[in-house]
């Protein structure tokens, strides 16, 4: 494997994010107030077993999960998510990167419909983890990285001058592969956004309504309610990726980006994932990078296929998947590489 693929860039974009939470917590003293002295940089999951890197290593789609639903489709040919296929709440144009000047994305034009769930498929190294990256502005913590192009949110570019970077990060949260709760309590991770957000430090009793929402929301709230004062480190794997996400809808975001979120899971929490996005869709916009082509299908709403740094062909899931017009995506799709 080629030493700069995903799991370190994961772990230096969790120690990113979670410097950044760090750097909040120094100043509201969240961290002490938890009562935790591990170094949340420490990457919190040493103990997961490695995450499969290819294809064949991620478990199949769970025959006994019927009850992750396909997207629907409306009458008009579109998701039954997305009110209006022409409002992109994400519009990427001409987005290019390279490290230490070897381009990686050639000019990446990618829309994400209000409401939707699109699905970033591409064999390995085509840069699928280094285009969601450049969504929340992660790429450039890389010191030899160059990125031009435009990342509209809500018809502004992202990487204009100005951006509050903090903000940009809650407005499009992101779901690493490896679950990365903190090491602190079930309550506190969800409440961390509430109080970094809050003027003055709430009370756990004003907070507990809002944390038992997005607990539930993130279809956690059952398996945890009676001890929210475990340390998230010993809940499953699974447990533990539904809770980051519910510490990521907590910061109340527009767009959340899961870079192989279920690579991890057994094919139970993966169902009970795929379950969530599912249900989570409408009400924000998923993007996702998966593998499996099986739970594209399932899930996305809209697809892009990827080779090489470049975008083959996207649209609707459906279309993408079933009635492809390139020729290379008919081969991606049919399993005959990738
Ligand atoms: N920080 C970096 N510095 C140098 N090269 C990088 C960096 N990050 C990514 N790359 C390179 O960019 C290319 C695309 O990597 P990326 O992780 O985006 O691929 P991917 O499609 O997510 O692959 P996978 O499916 O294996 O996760 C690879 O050749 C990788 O080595
Ligand atoms: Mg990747």
């Amino acid at each position: 494997m080629d030493p700069m693929e995903t799991p370190s860039n994961d772990r230096a974009d969790e120690r990113a994010v979670r410097q950044e939470w760090r750097h909040s917590m120094d100043r509201t003293a969240d961290l002490k107030a938890a009562g935790d002295p591990t170094d949340p940089t420490v990457p919190a999951v040493a103990a997961e077993p490695p995450a499969p890197t290819t294809a064949a290593d991620v478990p199949a789609a769970p025959a006994a999960a019927p009850e992750a639903p396909a997207a629907a489709t409306s009458s008009s040919g579109h998701p039954a998510h997305v009110a209006d296929p022409r409002d992109l709440v994400l519009a990427i144009r001409g987005l290019r990167v390279s490290f230490s000047g070897n381009e990686i994305l050639h000019g990446v034009d990618i829309d994400a419909p209000r409401g939707g769930v699109v699905a970033l498929v591409g064999p390995s190294g085509c840069g699928k983890t280094t285009l969601l990256r450049s969504v929340n502005r992660l790429t450039e913590l890389a010191p030899t990285a160059s990125i031009t192009g435009e990342v509209q949110l809500d018809g502004s570019n992202i990487y204009d001058r100005g951006t509050d970077l903090n903000l940009l990060r809650r407005r499009v949260g992101m779901v690493f592969q490896q679950p990365n709760p903190f090491p602190m309590t079930i309550f506190d991770n969800v409440a961390f956004a509430m109080r970094e957000q809050a003027k003055t430090r709430p009370s756990r009793s004003s907070l507990m309504p809002a944390v038992q929402d997005v607990l539930q929301r993130a279809g956690l709230w059952d398996e945890v309610k009676d001890n929210l004062d475990r340390n998230a480190l010993s809940l499953s794997g699974g447990q533990q990726q539904r809770l980051c996400i519910a510490r990521t809808l907590a910061a109340n975001p527009e767009v959340i980006l899961m870079d192989e979120p279920c690579s991890a899971l057994d094919p139970r929490s993966t169902a009970r994932i795929e379950e969530l996005i599912v249900q989570l869709a409408g009400s924000l916009t998923i993007v996702i990078v998966t593998h499996n082509l099986a739970q594209a299908k399932r899930i996305g709403d809209y697809a892009a296929y990827l080779l090489n740094g470049d975008v083959i062909e996207q649209g609707l899931a459906q279309q993408v998947f079933e009635d492809p017009t390139e020729q290379s995506t008919r081969d991606f799709v049919s399993g005959m590489f990738g």
